[in-house]
C-alpha cells in the first residue's frame, strides 16, 4: 500500500464512529471519533455501546472478518476488534459501517497494552484469531497465548469467561495447549487439531478471516483450542 493511501486511511478513520486508537506508544490516551479523547476503561457499555450487553474481544482481528461476523450473528452481544494495525483496522471498521453493524467496535493498539483499556471484568468472551506465531528462537513470550498475556486476559474477563484460539500453526497451537495447561488458573474446555475433518459442532467456527482462506488454500489444517479461566 503506498504512503498516500495510508495517510488517507489514517485521515479517514477520524470521520468512523467506531474506532478508537493509541498509537503513541509513550502515551495511553485513546483517540476516537473527531480526534477526540475518550476514556474508555470501564465505560465501553455507557461511553460507547450504550447499552449493557456482553463484550466480546477479537484479538490481532486483522481485517475484522470475526469481529463483523459475529457482531451480525448476535446482535445482542457487544464486540470489539483489536489490532496494532491501521489500514486493517480501517478496513474493519468501514465493512462494520456498511454493514450497519453498531455492534462491531474497533480498537487500534498492541494487545500488550490491553489492561489499560478494559476494567476487571468488562469483557465476557475473547477470540484470538490466526496470531503471529513468533517461531524465532526466544520470541515465543510474544505469543498471545503465552502466560504474561493469559494473566492479561484473566483479569479483564468475568470470572468463567472463555477464550477461543483458531490458528493454523501446529507449533503455536501446541504451545497454546501446554501454556493454557501450566497455568493453574485455566482449563482447556476442547481441543481440535483439524476442525474440518467432520462436521463443526460450533457454528461461530463457520467464519473465514483473510488468512484462514490463505491458509486453507495451502491445504493446511486449522486448528481450534477453546479455554476457561477459574
Ligand atoms: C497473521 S495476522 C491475522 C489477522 C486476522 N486475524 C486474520 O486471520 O486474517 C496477525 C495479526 O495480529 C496483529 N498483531 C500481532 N501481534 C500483535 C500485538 N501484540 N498487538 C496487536 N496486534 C498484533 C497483526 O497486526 C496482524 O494483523
Amino acid at each position: 500500500m503506498s504512503r498516500r493511501n495510508k495517510l488517507q486511511k489514517f485521515a479517514e478513520v477520524f470521520n468512523f464512529p467506531n474506532v478508537y486508537q493509541s498509537f503513541d506508544l509513550d502515551k495511553t490516551e485513546l483517540l476516537g471519533p473527531n480526534r477526540e479523547v475518550f476514556e474508555l476503561k470501564g465505560n465501553w457499555h455507557k461511553t460507547h455501546f450504550k447499552n449493557e450487553n456482553p463484550i466480546t474481544l477479537e484479538l490481532a482481528c486483522g481485517r475484522g472478518e470475526y469481529t463483523n461476523l459475529l457482531a451480525s450473528m448476535y446482535p445482542e452481544r457487544n464486540f470489539i476488534g483489536v489490532d496494532i494495525k491501521g489500514a486493517r483496522i480501517w478496513l474493519g471498521a468501514k465493512n462494520a459501517i456498511e454493514q450497519k453493524l453498531t455492534n462491531a467496535a474497533y480498537l487500534r493498539t498492541k494487545i500488550e497494552r490491553i489492561n489499560y483499556y478494559f476494567e476487571k471484568g468488562e469483557v465476557d468472551e475473547i477470540w484470538i484469531t490466526f496470531p503471529d506465531p513468533f517461531l524465532k528462537k526466544g520470541k515465543s513470550n510474544r505469543r498471545l497465548t503465552a502466560r504474561r498475556f493469559l494473566e492479561s486476559y484473566r483479569e479483564i474477563l468475568k470470572p468463567g469467561g472463555i477464550v477461543h484460539l483458531k490458528t493454523d500453526n501446529d507449533v503455536l497451537f501446541e504451545f497454546s495447549e501446554e501454556s493454557v495447561k501450566d497455568y493453574e488458573h485455566a482449563e482447556i474446555l476442547y481441543s481440535n487439531w483439524d476442525i474440518y475433518s467432520k462436521p463443526l459442532i460450533f457454528k461461530e467456527l463457520e467464519g473465514k478471516t483473510y488468512y484462514e482462506n490463505m491458509h486453507l488454500a495451502k491445504g493446511i489444517t486449522i486448528k481450534y483450542l477453546r479455554f476457561q479461566f477459574k
